[in-house]
């Protein structure tokens, strides 16, 4: 299916608390029916940026569209359209699943006639059926979750704002949840998720990278993978310390991490041989192992970007 219309649109997105600029300048586009995800560490803006295309927060500068409204302008017409879930969802946790749902269907103005019905159909999606009479304090992570989405989607928004949604769950229920977020996808809705777990990021079909306020890089995961300025050279050595150590020595290589018992280590594409610098400093060292250029995973591109970020604020 190809994204006929721009769902959300931002030009120049800022804003500052006092002094500090926790959005800034951020300019966004996001396609109708797409996942598009926010990636970046705490206090990177995320929230901030969300908060202002719900309406919710009004930008210091710059203007955002969603669905054609203006956020600033059109802000109630606006709630009505869209669908936000925060991390720290407020359920009431003394009703039951069931009194939330109805609680909240009130809150949206869902009509009287088919509130039951709506109710009633999200419990099955959302397999919430055999919860109907827990308290809401009392489900589990997973459960909550799908509550906190089912309630969210309760007026059938075109577009769903989820704000670090999985965070407090098991990693079987983020798959789950993952699996929800792409059927609402295939039936059109538009869906803006903010991650800070890369493989949550690298499901989304478009994403942007957020560093301090500041969107440093956007795209599909794999433009970019292929975009950076960097090389990635995989290295499996049989002491990866030692070989760590050694390659730390080059002053060209700008990232060295671990992961299990392999290293992966980015340098500038300036370079010319990369892989021949890495090989070159283990045979020096009388280090055994093997280097091969792999494609950027979105860790590397995130190391890569926020880098040069830093590199270029200072
Ligand atoms: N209401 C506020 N008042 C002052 N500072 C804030 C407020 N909300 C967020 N910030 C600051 O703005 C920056 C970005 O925060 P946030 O958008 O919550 O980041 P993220 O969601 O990526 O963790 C942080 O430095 C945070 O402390
Ligand atoms: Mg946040």
């Amino acid at each position: 299916m190809l994204p006929s219309t721009i769902a959300i649109s931002a030009h120049g997105l800022t804003r500052k608390f006092g002094s500090l600029v926790a959005v800034n300048n951020v300019d966004l586009e996001v396609p109708t029916g797409r996942i598009y995800g926010f990636l970046g560490p705490n206090g990177s803006g995320k929230s901030t940026t969300i908060r202002m295309l719900c309406g919710l927060l009004l930008p210091s500068a710059g203007s955002a569209t969603v669905l054609g409204k203006d956020t600033r302008k059109e802000a109630e017409a606006l709630k009505q359209q869209i669908g936000y879930m925060t991390q720290r969802f407020s359920l009431f946790e003394d009703l039951t699943v069931k009194e939330n749902l109805q609680f909240i269907s009130e809150v949206y103005a869902v009509p009287r006639a088919t509130r039951k019905t709506r109710v009633l159909e999200l419990l099955s999606e959302f397999r919430l059926s055999d919860q109907i009479k827990q308290r809401a304090g009392t489900l589990s992570g997973g459960q909550r979750q799908r509550l906190a989405l089912a309630a969210a989607t309760l007026h059938k928004p075109k577009i769903l704002l989820l704000d670090e949604p999985t965070s407090a769950v098991d990693p079987q229920s983020r798959r789950d949840f993952w699996e929800t977020l792409f059927e609402l996808a295939d039936q059109g809705t538009t869906i803006l998720v903010s991650t800070h777990y890369m493989d949550e990021a690298a499901r989304c079909h478009s994403l942007a990278i957020l560093d301090r306020g500041v969107k440093v890089a956007d795209g599909t995961p794999r433009s970019l993978g292929e975009n950076i300025d960097t090389t990635v050279i995989e290295v499996q050595a049989e002491d990866p310390n030692s070989a760590r150590q050694s390659l730390a020595k080059e002053p060209e290589i700008f990232s060295i991490t671990q992961l299990g018992i392999k290293l992966r280590v980015l340098i500038p594409k300036r370079i010319p041989d990369a892989l021949q610098l890495v090989t070159a400093n283990l045979q020096r060292a009388s280090i055994k192992g093997v280097a091969a250029e792999v494609f950027p995973d979105l860790e590397d591109v995130f190391v890569a970007v926020t880098q040069l970020h830093t590199k270029q604020a200072a």
